[in-house]
């Protein structure tokens, strides 16, 4: 009711609507959510709605025209086309800076395919959640592009340009080198800060409910940021334990408790969050067909391993070529197993992983020196390194530069996107 409150009385921050005219009627129609959900909307501890956020942050968000897209694009040049997901195409393009002066902005266009049924609603949730987060390990979405015209719709997501690929295509692409252990151990560390703070560091919860290596995206210096929140939802009003909703999320990842129930909880993403830290130690995918039945899903492989075993180090990344000590790697196990426990209320928050892994990176970066991988020491592209790096990272930087101009997306990572979208059993 509070929400609803809100929400009626949104003239109070018309002032930042301006910027974001197309949306508004959207939100409203498509997102009042506390006003109208009572299972599944105001947060925990909330005491704004999420459209009410939106409303205050939205100014910084830019809207664009249909054709400054084509312009952005070149008429979306298949040259430039740099991934393809569920929702439609990514391409690369440049606008212009919003005074009209300077360098142009390279960025990230994901238009929505035009069969895509989902995709509207997905795109309102992107750009509802990403336009009130703010984080250095959330992907920033810079605007938006709405069109309704005689031709069909058009709905387009404007992100910042995020360098180097996605963590999948650095695990599974053997074409790439291999990511180094530390470099590992930072990623899965900025992937969880950005988790945490969906989950704790906002006015409201948010549940990302997609987390998977696709979906990390790596800069240079191969910080991860988190894109794709199509799937985000605002988690449980005071009073509740869950949302309830239908299930939706990717196949391999999403939580055995969501799936059968449909109740959905931050829980959820520290499931997902667990599968990814095995993915990092083994470098298998969650789900693989060309593997033997018992290793094909990689959560029921892993089951029967214990971390304190013998046998622990042979399910290691061989890519690794034992450059990373199996101290670390044990510890980090034993956090995933409880990232994958049955019961949800027993995996730890996001936060608390975030504690754990600083533990365990502190305690490896306290012991003794062991040797790093040749290939790429730490993985920095740093062009002042001695001759033979430079190499290596020149030669890789050709053969990614000559990926993107095939506008190849590695490895296929849609070919598994399986959305499960069953209506939840919900008593
Ligand atoms: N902001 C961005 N900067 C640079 N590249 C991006 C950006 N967003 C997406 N991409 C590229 O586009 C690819 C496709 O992204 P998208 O999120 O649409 O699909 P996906 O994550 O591969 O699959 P799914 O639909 O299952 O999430 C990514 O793997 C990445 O290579
Ligand atoms: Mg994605």
């Amino acid at each position: 009711m509070k929400c609803f409150f809100y929400f009626r009385n949104k003239s109070r921050s018309r002032r930042h609507q301006r910027s974001a005219p197309e949306l508004k009627g959207e939100l409203e129609s498509d997102f009042s959510g506390c006003s109208r959900t009572a299972a599944s909307s105001c947060s925990l501890t909330s005491t704004r709605s999420v459209p009410e956020l939106y409303e205050e942050k939205a100014h910084n968000l830019r809207v664009f025209s249909f054709a400054e897209m084509r312009e952005a694009t070149h008429d979306f040049n298949r040259l430039l086309k740099i991934g393809q997901g569920g929702f439609g195409s990514v391409f690369k393009g440049s606008i212009k800076p919003i005074d009209g002066k300077g360098d142009p902005l390279v960025v990230a266009i994901k238009q929505l395919s035009k069969d895509g049924l989902q995709g509207h609603k997905q795109w309102l949730a992107e750009v509802q959640f990403l336009g009130i987060v703010e984080h250095p390990n959330l992907v920033q979405l810079v605007g938006y592009c709405a069109v309704d015209g005689t031709r069909g719709i058009q709905r387009l997501l404007i992100y910042e340009y995020v360098t180097n690929r996605s963590l999948e295509d650095h695990l599974f692409n053997k074409a790439l080198p291999t990511l180094a252990w530390k470099t590992r151990l930072q990623i899965v560390l900025g992937a969880a800060q950005g988790l945490a703070y969906l989950h704790e560091g906002l006015e409201v919860q948010i549940i990302y409910r997609d987390f998977k290596s696709s979906n990390v995206l790596l800069d240079e210096n191969f910080h991860p940021k988190l894109s794709d929140f199509g799937l985000a939802r605002e988690g449980p009003e005071f009073g509740r334990t869950h949302v309830s909703t239908a299930v939706m999320g990717t196949n391999g990842y999403a939580a055995p408790d969501y799936i059968k129930t449909g109740h959905l909880t931050a829980k959820s993403d520290v499931w997902s969050y667990g599968v990814v830290l095995y993915e990092i130690l083994t470098g298998r995918r969650s789900l693989e067909r060309h593997h033997p039945r018992p290793e094909q899903n990689l959560v029921e492989w892993v089951k029967y391993i214990n971390p304190d075993s013998k046998k622990f180090s042979s399910i290691i990344d061989p890519r690794l070529e034992n450059e990373y000590p199996i101290n670390t790697a044990r510890k980090v196990a034993k956090l995933a197993n409880t990232c994958l426990e049955k019961n949800a209320k027993d995996r730890p928050s996001m936060a608390e992983v975030v504690n754990r892994l600083k533990q365990i990176i502190k305690a490896e970066d306290d012991d003794e020196p062991y040797e790093k991988s040749p290939d790429n020491s730490d993985n920095k592209p740093d062009m002042e390194r001695e001759p033979e790096k430079t190499k290596v990272m020149d030669s890789w930087r050709r053969r990614m530069s000559h990926l993107q101009k095939l506008g190849e997306h590695v490895e296929g990572a849609s070919r598994r996107r399986f959305m499960i979208m069953q209506r939840a059993k919900v008593p």
